[in-house]
């Protein structure tokens, strides 16, 4: 009896041990995580860091609030880049009301644009398939658990030359980071590392590899397609 107490004691310490070790080891990676945001942001982008509440459920006014004062200066990091083709993304069609958190981009809040060519975008499942030119891109941005805002990569699909790729859909996939470097890119500089991207959207193939946004944050087709 009392070796079974024992034995229920210590088996609760080394719980309770394990369970502190957890936290600590938490506590240590998503500290890892932030500063090294941090730092990525400090070097492009130094006045962008400022504190929300509930930065991981934010309404979606708050997150508009939030992208509309840092949007300019993420745009400025992704610019380094020195893609022309993107650096006005601004000026495109937006086709979400408010940034929308992407469980599929990281947990990040993200937004969807289009380019000229690639308008059509915005009749969603009724797009076909978007002519050659065409780019997509989603900008985004972190909310940390103390409230922190930082600038996230960027995404990016460019419809190329027929023949071009047949598993992605012609499509080309890129990813920059918030300091304009380039992540990886489909058929170039460090294709493998996003391979990932044609994996997913290929399960899309009826919808030219595209998932479109939640229907809740959408703009009107007609009005989106304009
Ligand atoms: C696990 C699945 C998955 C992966 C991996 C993924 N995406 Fe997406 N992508 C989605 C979904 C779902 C949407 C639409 C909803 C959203 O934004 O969350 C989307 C939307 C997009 C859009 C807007 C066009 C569209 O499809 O509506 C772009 C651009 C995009 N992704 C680029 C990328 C890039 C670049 C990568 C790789 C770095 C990537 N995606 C990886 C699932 C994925």
């Amino acid at each position: 009896m009392a070796a079974d107490r024992r034995s229920a004691i210590s088996v609760t310490a080394i719980s309770v041990f394990l369970l502190a070790l957890l936290v600590v080891a938490g506590v240590a990676v998503d500290g890892r995580v932030a500063s090294s945001q941090q730092d990525s942001t400090t070097v492009t982008t130094p006045k962008t860091h400022f504190k929300v509440e509930r930065p991981a459920d934010m309404f979606p006014n708050t997150a508009e609030t939030v992208y509309q004062n840092i949007r300019a200066e993420m745009a400025a990091g992704y610019a380094l880049a020195r893609m022309p083709d993107l650096r006005n993304y601004l000026s495109w069609r937006r086709f979400n009301k408010a940034p929308y958190r992407s469980a599929t981009h990281g947990a990040r809040y993200v937004n969807n644009y289009a380019n000229r060519a690639g308008q059509a975008y915005g009749a969603f499942e009724q797009v076909g398939i978007l002519p050659k030119g065409s780019i997509l891109l989603k900008d985004s941005f972190t909310a940390t658990a103390d409230g922190g805002i930082y600038p996230g990569p960027m995404f990016v699909m460019e419809k190329m030359e027929a023949g071009f790729n047949s598993q992605s859909g012609d499509w080309r996939y890129s990813m920059i980071m918030p300091d304009g470097s380039l992540f990886g890119e489909t058929k170039g500089v460090s294709a493998e590392a996003v391979q990932f991207c044609i994996g997913c959207h290929a399960t899309r193939q009826r919808y030219d590899h595209l998932f479109f946004l939640p229907e809740e944050f959408r703009l009107a087709p007609i009005e989106a397609g304009q």
